[in-house]
């Protein structure tokens, strides 16, 4: 082998493993930067010696040129789907009916897995290599959708050789699905470009993959989940979780957070846990699924004629309900943009009490012909604020009158107005009393400063006693002071300094955040201060110099610049830093927390001083991993009362054991 091919394999190997290390375990080693500089590189010698390019090399994933249709693909197994179950009572049914399938069973050992909203689809491996890809289609024929399903960065065009040996033929089963805040930026461009939006992320895949143009998928950024088999040549597993261990080590991806239960009973308290998690997980899921772990008595427990005896959908509740509108108000948001908020009879969806929705502007409204009495369809949809989607006509009340916004703003009377190519209208007194509420409830607001038990009426409060007047002043509370005011006391008063102390020094992404910028959401914050590091820095960058960073535009640049320039702003965070804020760059945490970079955790069993999200957090937080399962990578096992047969595979493993406390003896 010469220098050249040489340098292409170690290219090759080094993109294979990055991009496996931040698409599919979500944790990268090196940066954006570097990727793309051995991306380039790879490139560059593979156009100056074209005969050296393989199907399997990183470089082509985008590529492909349009096709003029899908061909078919049949399906060597069928692809099955699977029986719903809307209560408890029914998933009791579904157990006791393998109870009598299976009688020799006690209880029965299931796997538990989100059911991802997405599109299913079959993924093919020859010798290790990724040659086809498929969509379910009507369970034995679908389409050939391979070079689309070559763009996702999570499907390995090539699986990883291990110690366990990569059947001749591997056929794997899983969901496509848009994550969400890819697809509300994704949805944004297409607002902002004239063109239509898509109503969820689960269309916005399907119409992905259905692209004839592999180029427009490759902008997309369509993520997976691998969940099931076909045929796989050559290996016999036991059990799901095994097979998903194995597929995790040949690089593929399945859900971190799957679990394995015994008796149904647990089994359905990890489906209560999941709605809780619902709204914070970065993709929709419209159930939780249920399969027998053991893969033998999959097989004696069979398939009735399209879905399998042995597994289960539990889903959630609807996420459309309908409703009455009591009313419609204006409420003035921290820019100045007034939106039309419909005041509903409370109603519950999917699980959440709904008491408001916004209407978004006048045009919508019309649109839709809302009316102050009329009987609406609401929907709520990630942790998104509810929408209305329609009114019920036929429950119309004949002396209902059409709606229209004020001309003047409800907050301090100024005249609205609305700009050219704007939908909503604004206030733009920049002393409106409205904007400054929100701009505050939006510095203490998750994803922001976080500041625990900083609330709308809180923040009202404050104001209205005169204790702050802008987002600087929180940092020169007094303590007495606000136990004074009404339904407060001192506990409440103790805790609120300790929020606001602990907020001093948010990462300076969350404050960029914070700051209410226009234009300048969570994602672009993060980006901005990723590449700048410092406040100062971020304060003093010309528009040039920001419109460097990959992904802003000259809108956020403008904007950014617009609010650093402004005499009041500026004020505003002199004085918070003289107050002794401090926002941590990412870099400084990087290097002060990282003790354990490179190791995975998993927790099982009870635990008793933190749930176990906050443990994984901890492990997140100090630059490791915290994993579901237990396999030989599992660095540490933190087990609590009760744990079974995680511990087992730890101790098989030979997997360090911690107990609770010496979990947090290392945490110090
Ligand atoms: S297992 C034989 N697991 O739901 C069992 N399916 O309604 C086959 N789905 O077509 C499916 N998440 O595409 C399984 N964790 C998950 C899933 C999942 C979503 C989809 C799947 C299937 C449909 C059935």
């Amino acid at each position: 082998m010469n220098a050249i091919e040489k340098e292409i394999r170690n290219l090759r190997e080094q993109l294979d493993f990055h991009s496996h290390q931040y698409y599919v375990l979500d944790d990268p080693q090196i940066s954006d930067a570097e990727y793309d500089r051995l991306f380039r590189r790879l490139l560059d010698l593979e156009t100056r010696h074209p005969e050296l390019v393989t199907a399997d090399s990183p470089t082509q994933r985008v590529g492909g040129a349009p096709l003029e249709g899908f061909s078919t693909v049949r399906h060597n197994v069928p692809m099955l789907s699977l029986d719903n179950a809307f209560d408890d009572e029914e998933m009791q049914v579904f157990d006791d009916r393998l109870h009598r399938l299976l009688p020799e069973e006690k209880e029965f050992e299931y796997i538990v897995e989100p059911k991802m909203d997405g599109i299913a689809v079959e993924l093919v491996y020859a010798d290790g290599i990724f040659v086809q890809g498929s969509t379910r289609g009507d369970g034995t024929q679908g389409e050939d959708i391979t070079a689309n399903l070559k763009t996702i960065a999570s499907i390995p065009l090539k699986l990883r050789p291990t110690a366990r040996e990569i059947p001749s033929r591997l056929e794997v089963r899983g969901e496509v699905f848009y994550p969400i805040a890819a697809f509300r930026r994704f949805n944004k461009e297409r607002e902002a470009a004239g063109e239509p939006v898509f109503v969820n992320p689960r269309n916005s895949a399907a119409g992905t993959l259905r692209q004839l143009d592999p180029r427009i998928t490759a902008r997309r950024p369509l993520d997976i989940f691998i969940h099931g088999i076909g045929i796989v040549e050559g290996i016999n597993f036991l059990q799901q979780d095994e097979l998903y261990s194995a597929l995790r080590e040949w690089g593929l991806k399945t859900n971190p957070l799957t679990e394995v239960r015994r008796g149904i009973k647990s089994a359905i308290a990890v489906y209560y846990d999941f709605l809780q998690k619902r709204d914070s997980l970065p993709y929709e899921i419209d159930g939780v699924v249920f399969k027998l772990n053991h893969l033998e008595l999959q097989q004696r427990a069979g398939i009735r004629s399209r879905s399998p005896r042995w597994a289960i959908a539990y889903k959630f509740p609807a996420q459309q309900e309908t409703t009455v509108i009591e009313d419609i108000i204006a409420q003035v948001g921290r820019t100045g943009a007034v939106t039309p908020v419909a005041l509903l009879q409370p109603v519950f969806v999917g699980g959440v009490e709904v008491r408001r929705a916004t209407l978004h502007n006048q045009d919508e409204i019309d649109r839709k012909d809302v009316r102050v009495g009329d009987t609406v369809v609401v929907q709520r949809a990630g942790d998104v604020i509810p929408e209305i989607v329609k009114v019920v006509p036929a429950k119309r009340v004949k002396s209902s009158k059409k709606y229209q916004l004020p001309r003047h703003c409800p907050a301090c009377g100024n005249s609205l107005f609305r700009l050219p190519d704007e939908a909503v209208l604004r206030c733009d007194n920049s002393a409106c009393p409205a904007q400054l509420r929100q701009s505050i409830i939006h510095f203490a607001g998750k994803g922001a400063m976080d500041i625990e038990g900083l609330g709308e009426k809180l923040v009202a409060l404050l104001l209205q006693e005169n204790l702050i007047s802008s987002i600087a002043d929180l940092y020169y509370l007094r303590k007495e002071d606000v136990a004074r005011l009404e339904r407060m006391g001192e506990k409440s008063a103790e805790n609120l300094m300790a929020a606001i102390e602990k907020s001093r020094h948010m990462p300076l992404e969350r404050f960029l955040f914070a700051l209410g910028i226009r234009h300048v959401g969570e994602h672009v914050a993060r980006l901005i201060a990723r590449y700048f590091q410092s406040l100062e820095q971020i304060t003093a960058a010309g528009e040039e110099e920001l419109l460097n960073i990959h992904e802003v535009g000259p809108q956020v640049a403008a904007s950014l610049r617009h609010f650093f320039e402004q005499e009041k702003n500026r004020a505003l965070i002199e004085k918070m830093l003289a107050a002794g804020l401090s926002p941590v760059s990412g870099e400084a945490r990087v290097q002060s927390d990282e003790k354990f970079s490179g190791m995975t955790f998993v927790f099982t069993g009870a635990l008793k001083k933190f749930t176990r999200k906050e443990a994984e957090k901890y492990v997140i937080d100090r630059g490791g991993r915290a994993a579901s399962s237990v396999s030989k990578k599992t660095d540490y096992l933190v087990a609590g009362p009760g744990a079974g047969s995680k511990l087992q595979k730890a101790r098989h493993h030979g997997v360090t054991v911690l107990t609770e406390d010496e979990f947090l003896a290392l945490l110090d």
